[in-house]
């Protein structure tokens, strides 16, 4: 029999796979374990199960000799450090597909609800300041026949391009950092959608000098990693009124601080990291994950393997 941690209990029912077959213990608080928490499990296990709030780093790695396999229950693995873990030989998997529709969906949602100012509006009915039908009461922008600029075409952002096309938008898009094609779609989007992994080359890729080149009218959405977007450019943005919008799923950090000036930065709607928040989307990356793990234990190939 194994060891195997899992950081957090998952929806669904495929963890029951994981104890019917190995010793395995789950972290039931409902905040993640801390990084010396998480060092401590790993110290005595053969697999470990993680988030990406759980930070494994070459320094974690070191001190897990038992380790084969690490299952991470997101598409996005930047909190591991791959290299490290390939050089030991510990296979990493991650929940690639599960999660495509639910964040597409989610994406398109966040851009509607800035678009049309849905949350301002409901607050304003919900808290009985609702008078009359006003000719001018929240007006907001066009999504039909708007341009939507998709950075990163890949899963994810092809099934946002698919929403897209039933809102007769056009769409824009870069498929790798090709500056000259950012640059253009920068200055065209009436919308701009970042579907990018964070990595050394995305991380900050939306500071001060991209957004400049949005137009004053422009909404960005982001439901990929926070990071890509540098946080002070974009409240700064904001604020002066560069930028007409923003729509976060994802901060850098999460949550962000009470006293963050994106906070009080007009136009701005944030959701706590909810791109993959349906049933189906989670319970089946937890039998992706399961699937990752057993067959680590395994010695056999992960059906959902990250490249090394
Ligand atoms: C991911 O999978 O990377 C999302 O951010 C969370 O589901």
């Amino acid at each position: 029999m194994a060891r195997i941690f899992v950081t957090r209990a998952l929806p669904g029912p495929a963890l029951s796979r994981l104890e019917d077959a190995h010793e395995t213990t789950v972290w039931q608080h409902q905040l993640p374990p801390s990084y010396e928490q998480l060092r401590a499990h790993a110290a005595q296990a053969d697999a470990l199960l993680t988030l990406l709030t759980d930070r494994v780093d070459a320094q974690l790695l070191a001190a897990a000799p038992r380790l084969r396999v690490i299952a991470n229950y997101a598409v996005g693995y930047d909190n591991i450090d791959v290299g490290a873990a390939s050089a030991r030989g510990i296979a990493v998997g991650n929940t690639p597909d599960a999660l495509t529709d639910a964040t597409a969906d989610l994406t398109f949602a966040l851009l509607m609800a800035s678009a049309r100012r849905i949350t301002e509006a409901a607050a304003f009915a919900r808290e009985g300041r609702w008078q009359t039908w006003e000719p001018a009461g929240f007006l907001g922008a066009d999504v039909h026949g708007a341009t939507l600029g998709i950075i990163g075409l890949g899963r994810i952002g092809q099934a946002v391009a698919r929403r897209a096309a039933g809102f007769g938008m056009e769409v824009l898009t870069t498929e790798t950092r090709d500056q000259h094609n950012l640059e253009h779609l920068l200055r065209r989007s009436d919308f701009i959608s970042i579907h990018l992994p964070l990595t050394a080359g995305t991380r900050g890729l939306i500071g001060t000098q991209a957004l400049s080149l949005m137009k004053p009218t422009a909404i960005l959405v982001n439901t990929a990693r926070g990071a890509i977007v540098d946080r002070d450019a974009l409240a700064r943005a904001l604020h002066t009124g560069q930028l007409a919008g923003a729509a976060l799923d994802v901060t850098d950090p999460e949550p962000l601080p009470p006293d963050d000036p994106l906070w009080s930065a007009p136009n701005l709607l944030v959701v706590p990291h909810i791109g993959s928040a349906t049933w189906s989307a989670r319970e089946r990356m937890t039998e992706m994950a399961v699937d990752n793990i057993l067959a680590g234990l395994a010695g056999t190939p992960l059906p959902y393997q990250v490249p090394a």
